[in-house]
């Protein structure tokens, strides 16, 4: 029988026994499941651990901060930060292509990750051989890898990997969904920031743009995404909703009018959903109030964004990102 105790006792059990006096590094997000994956990890195997962190510029307002003060506040994790946006921006510039921004950025997290185990090594010697990934069930399926259904998206944490990978695998909420992983975090005694935290997606905000990916588009991204999270959680609708991606059509041109002047600006995507598990979706019927607020201050504070649009399709047939 289903018992979060239950599984954190059997997965602290199978991780100590398959990494031994051996260690691991994990990547941390910023989101819920790589750090539920994380902190039942460090629970198993202690010190053996050390948590990576990439920002790879793609991250929203205020993620790396969390990461770095309030995670390692709640476990006691071991945490070494690589900044690595100008490698990502690099990267992926002059790519549109969906698939292809996906296998980029899976690409160079598993890179980073070998220099940072490299690096590692060298402090500590030469055990390092295991990765840890808060891959979950609903990533399986939906990359293919475990029923056959066909693939939908390249997820970065599992259809993204190399085939020169270096490390062996621990993925601990595999069998899990979402609200399995909040139950077995809070009982790790994550707090409730952290547990609760809406999904965001690997790739982060890098798969928001339609078009191509720029720092000066992130920011402006960044801040229209700032706002309509404070919005939501002014509205006490955080736990109404699954997730609200916030999508730059930046490709996208449109002709508005502010004060006296013509402006010729990107539209915004607000995308609110409700979902049980991601793998279906419904569009989130917000209060009217609450995304006349929204707009008004995007289109009032963000710089070249003029028009505020509601995404109305459930999934299937629209995912919950736009790519
Ligand atoms: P879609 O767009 O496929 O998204 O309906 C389903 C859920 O998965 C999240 N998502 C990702 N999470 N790596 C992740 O860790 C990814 O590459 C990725 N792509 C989508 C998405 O935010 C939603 O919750």
């Amino acid at each position: 029988n289903w018992t979060t105790g239950n599984v954190i006792d059997e997965q602290v059990e199978a991780i100590r026994a398959q990494v031994g006096d051996k260690r691991a590094i994990c990547g941390l997000s910023g989101g819920v499941d790589s750090a539920v994956a994380a902190a039942l990890v460090q629970k198993a195997i202690g010190s053996q651990l050390t948590c990576v962190y990439v920002d790879h510029g793609l991250m929203r307002k205020g993620e790396t901060e969390q990461v770095e003060k309030d995670f390692v506040a709640a476990t006691g994790v071991q945490l070494k930060v690589v900044d690595a946006e100008e490698r990502f921006l690099k990267a992926l510039a002059g790519v549109s292509d969906p698939e292809e921004k996906r296998k980029i950025i899976g690409r160079e997290f598993i890179r980073v990750f070998e220099q940072a185990q490299a690096e590692i090594i060298a402090d500590e010697g030469p055990a390092v051989e295991f990765l840890v990934q808060g891959t979950l069930y609903p990533d399986v399926v939906e990359s293919g890898g475990g029923t056959g259904t066909a693939n939908i998206k390249s997820h970065h944490n599992v259809g993204g990997l190399p085939e020169d990978l270096e490390f062996q695998l621990i993925e601990p909420l595999r069998k899990l969904f979402k609200d399995e992983v909040r139950m077995v975090g809070q009982e790790l005694g994550l707090p409730d920031e952290i547990v609760q935290r809406q999904p965001f997606p690997g790739p982060g905000l890098g798969i928001r743009i339609v078009g191509e990916v720029t720092k000066e588009r992130l920011d402006l991204l960044r801040e229209a995404d700032a706002i309509a999270r404070e919005e939501l959680t002014a509205a006490g609708l955080d736990r109404d909703i699954w997730q609200c991606p916030v999508v730059l059509l930046a490709d996208v041109r449109s002709v508005g009018v502010q004060g006296d002047g013509r402006t010729y600006g990107h539209p915004i995507v607000l995308r609110p959903v409700s979902s049980e598990d991601a793998m279906t979706a419904d569009w989130s019927r917000l209060p009217y109030d609450v995304l006349a607020k929204i707009s008004t201050r995007i289109t009032n504070e963000v710089k070249d964004v003029n028009r505020v649009v509601l995404d109305v399709t459930s999934k299937p047939p629209g995912t919950i990102e736009w790519e």
